[in-house]
């Protein structure tokens, strides 16, 4: 398997290197975008679990089966590759079949301001160690198709939710940079990491808030990066150009992990170091998408 780390030897973290002790290493990582996300995950979070010392992940899989939606069998095929939590986002709303799982497991998140669907907004785990951590799933509303209400009233509704948990964790799930940058604002000293998904490009802004909270405004996506945002990109072009036969396809080319670490202090709940992380699958993950058959919906 080639792996190339991107960004997350950039700040001495060699690999092999284990997270110093009293600190949990969370690995939070974008959007999944289908089959090629999907096999990226399954290889790369077991290997930045041995060779970062990564302890405990959060994926947003909003786009895993073919870029619409998770159903039920991709979402426990995901939680079986090593992520702890998985959170969505709109698209969650494209294969109403799961809704049941949502319903039966909280370690799958739908937004918490979607009140018509069922299924959590937010959930505490046990993570290493036993340390509770509570992880919230909130949806912006500027420039997104549906209002949802305020997402810092939301958010301020994840809080209580998540009760005595000593790390808080928040997906904060929108179109726009200004909404979850006042969102992170308005969390600082209150949580320990926030991140935003959904535009599927990583932003450069990650860092430390004067309260102690790690942030980046977007974490990037999991797929084919060889695209645009993981779709075919002469299919977007075309359609672009007018056309309105192009489909959005899945992008294969170049599979790539998007995300940031964050290292949490398990007594402050303080994040004390973070980071972005680009972590290349190229050659093995790419032929192996092309010659794997699944079918159309997956
Ligand atoms: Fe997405
Ligand atoms: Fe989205």
């Amino acid at each position: 398997m080639q792996h190339t780390i991107g960004n997350l030897c950039g700040k001495g973290y060699a690999e092999g290197m284990s997270v110093s002790a009293g600190t949990i290493r969370i690995l939070a990582l974008g959007d999944c975008v289908g089959k090629p996300g999907r096999f990226a995950l399954r290889d790369g979070i077991p290997y930045l679990r041995e060779h970062a010392g990564v302890d405990f992940v959060v994926a947003n899989v909003e786009n895993a089966a073919h870029g619409f939606g998770v159903n039920p069998k991709l979402a426990q095929q995901l939680l079986d590759y090593g992520i702890d939590v998985m959170t969505s986002g709109d698209h969650i709303r494209d294969r109403r079949e799961i809704d049941s799982f949502l319903i039966a497991n909280e370690r799958l998140l739908k937004p918490i301001n979607y009140i018509d669907m069922p299924g959590p907004g937010v959930c505490v785990v046990d993570g290493p160690g036993g340390v509770r951590i509570g992880i919230a799933n909130i949806i912006g509303r500027t420039f997104m198709d549906d209002d949802c209400g305020s997402p810092l009233v939301w958010a301020d509704k994840a809080f209580e939710m998540m009760g005595d948990a000593r790390i808080k964790l928040f997906d904060l799930h929108g179109e726009a940079t200004s909404e979850k940058v006042a969102l992170g604002w308005h969390l600082d000293g209150r949580a320990s990491a926030a991140w935003g998904t959904h535009t599927h490009v990583q932003t450069a802004d990650e860092t430390i808030r004067p309260g102690g909270m790690g942030y980046v405004t977007d974490l990037g996506f999991c797929g084919g990066h060889l695209s645009v945002l993981g779709r075919i990109k002469e299919n977007v072009i075309a359609r672009q150009l007018g056309s309105s036969e192009a489909r959005l396809e899945i992008a294969d080319g170049w599979p790539q992990l998007d995300g940031c670490i964050f290292d949490v202090d398990v007594v402050t709940g303080k994040c004390v170091h973070v980071e972005r992380v680009q972590h290349k699958l190229y050659a093995d993950v790419e032929n192996e998408v092309t010659a794997e058959q699944t079918t159309p919906e997956e």
